[in-house]
């Protein structure tokens, strides 16, 4: 059942791991409802990986990832559709339909999720949204057609046509230019103001997330090192933090003879 009190997204003691690589190590998470929730961490660290489980495309070894109190790995397939519907995803890749024009890819959930919707209507509401991400008059255009940054915002289109309670975008900035990302961020404001949408925004730059982020979570090594609210987290003498935040670089994996350097973390 879902439970409209619960919190969206709650993840309990989750651990998954691919062969001998251990990519989340007992992670435990809440994001609150109407808040945007910035999960960074270096390239590798399983910020992916997370995101899959929200969504119910990775089951967890051990632990429970609930969505609406729904735990997404036992739920029945019925069930796991009614949650999904709730959700929109912009998957890191775009994750688009070459074989279908710009305007058909975004159409797609709302032809799935909206079968009230008349053609008109549906046509209408794309060309809205590809006015909010800047891309007027590209509903014909293939898909092959498009530059990288043009394709992640058709991505973005795609994740929030449906107006979904829950928003979840893997690397919505990566790759665009500074004044495209600004419009991003700025669109993720307006729609939690207006909306109300949870937000999750993946990162693997922390400078890049507080003009959104409500809360951070910080992963790294599998495990969750820093997670409050922004203030909290940024003010925080966590040494990850610190080095993410100062430097804003790509850490060392773990096992890297750089990490012998590190001080340890408590
Ligand atoms: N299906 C899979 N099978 C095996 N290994 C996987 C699978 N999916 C992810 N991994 C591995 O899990 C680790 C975490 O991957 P993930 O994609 O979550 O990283 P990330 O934090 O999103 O990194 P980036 O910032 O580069 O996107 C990586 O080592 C990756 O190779
Ligand atoms: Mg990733």
């Amino acid at each position: 059942m879902i439970d409209e009190n619960a919190p969206p997204i709650e993840l309990r003691s989750v651990s998954k791991r691919f062969g001998s690589l251990v990519v989340l190590d007992n992670v435990s998470l809440t994001m609150p409802r109407g808040q945007t929730t910035a999960v960074i961490g270096p390239s590798g660290t399983g910020k992916s990986v997370l995101l899959k489980h929200i969504v119910g495309l990775l089951r967890p070894d051990a632990g429970e990832v609930r969505v609406f109190g729904v735990d997404m790995a036992t739920a029945s397939e019925k069930l796991v559709y009614q949650v999904r519907k709730r959700l929109g995803m912009l998957f890191q890749d775009g994750a688009l339909f070459d074989s279908l024009s710009t305007g058909d890819n975004i159409a797609f959930p709302l032809a799935r999720h909206r079968p009230d919707l008349s053609a008109k209507k549906r046509r209408e509401r794309v060309e809205e949204v590809l006015e909010l991400v800047e891309l007027p008059n590209l509903y014909d255009r293939p898909t092959s057609a498009l530059s990288g940054g043009q394709r992640k915002r058709v991505g973005l289109a795609r994740a929030i046509v449906t107006e979904p309670e829950v928003v979840l975008f893997d690397e919505p900035n990566s790759g665009l230019d500074p004044i495209t990302s600004d419009a991003i961020d700025q669109l993720i404001v307006s729609m939690k103001q207006r909306l109300h949408i949870t937000f999750v925004v993946i990162s693997h730059d922390i400078v890049g997330t507080l003009n959104v982020a409500d809360r951070i979570c910080m992963l790294y090594g599998g495990k969750v090192v820093a997670s409050g609210t922004t203030a909290e987290v940024t003010h925080s003498d966590n040494v990850m933090v610190r080095r993410f935040l100062s430097r804003n670089l790509v850490l060392p994996e773990p096992g890297d003879p750089a990490m012998a350097t590190l001080p340890h973390i408590g």
